[in-house]
């Protein structure tokens, strides 16, 4: 059986008390969720002090991006992934739309963050997904194929229980419009049959493919029951705890 995870990406929002006050409120409500692994991703200066806030509860810190580079250097503005992992962070987020998009990266540098993330010791939520202009010219399953034949060059078996990915149509990203849970469905499978050809049925069958693009309480539980959909990146709804808490008890 696959764990469920649900990773709250809090982006570029919430200075480091704000951070605090949000995983603070967040911890007693998800003290009691083990049917899933619980996630938040907060700006890079405030992981170190919510994960020494968060020691002993079983909510994980992520990175939102790391560093292509593994080697300590004259990379300014740069982050390396084992400085994530000495700040607390567990997993890491690598090509997320808003860095393909905003900021032109390409699927060798997510390629090469994955294997950074991978190599300091955390597990990597790659992120994949098309825009609507794609979509509707028909080219979803073609632009999500190159985006994870790229995005997981080079991985060996041993990175594979590590590697999470997240299925995040662009079009539905803070937009308010989601995917439905058949199309969230019919591309998570298509996800999951890249990953079994480009590794093993079995990898295949313990990949954890996450839903993003405006999940919110009401649309969560409908996403869950798809066989494919083994959990959410939550945007804008992971902001609030009480919210982000509804959330992640969808089978409530
Ligand atoms: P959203 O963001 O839930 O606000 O649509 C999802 C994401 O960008 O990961």
């Amino acid at each position: 059986m696959r764990k469920p995870v649900i990773a709250g990406n809090w982006k570029m929002y919430k200075l480091i008390a704000e951070s605090v006050a949000l995983a603070l409120d967040l911890k007693p409500l998800v003290a009691n969720a083990n049917h899933c692994e619980v996630v938040i991703a907060p700006v890079f200066t405030a992981i170190k002090t919510v994960a020494d806030r968060l020691e002993g509860s079983s909510i994980r810190v992520a990175g939102q991006d790391c560093s292509t580079e593994t080697q300590h250097g004259a990379h300014t503005g740069e982050v390396a992934a084992d400085m994530l992992r000495d700040a607390g962070a567990t997993h890491c987020i690598v090509g997320h739309s808003e860095r393909r998009h905003i900021y032109g990266e390409t699927d060798a540098q997510v390629n090469s963050k994955a294997l950074a993330a991978l190599a300091a010791g955390l597990t990597a939520i790659l992120c994949v997904g098309e825009t609507l202009e794609q979509r509707e010219g028909g080219d979803a399953e073609a632009v999500v194929r190159r985006q994870l034949e790229g995005g997981l060059r080079d991985l060996t078996a041993s990175d594979l229980d590590r590697i999470i990915v997240a299925y995040e149509p662009v079009w539905a990203i803070g937009t308010g419009r989601t995917a439905t849970p058949e199309q969230a469905q019919e591309m998570h499978a298509f996800v999951r049959r890249v990953f079994a050809e480009r590794f093993s049925k079995e990898a295949a069958s313990r990949l954890r493919v996450l839903y993003g693009g405006s999940v919110k309480p009401d649309n969560i539980a409908g996403l869950m029951k798809q066989t494919d959909v083994d959990g959410a990146l939550v945007g804008g709804a992971s902001l609030e705890a009480e919210t982000f808490a509804q959330i992640i008890h969808y089978d409530r």
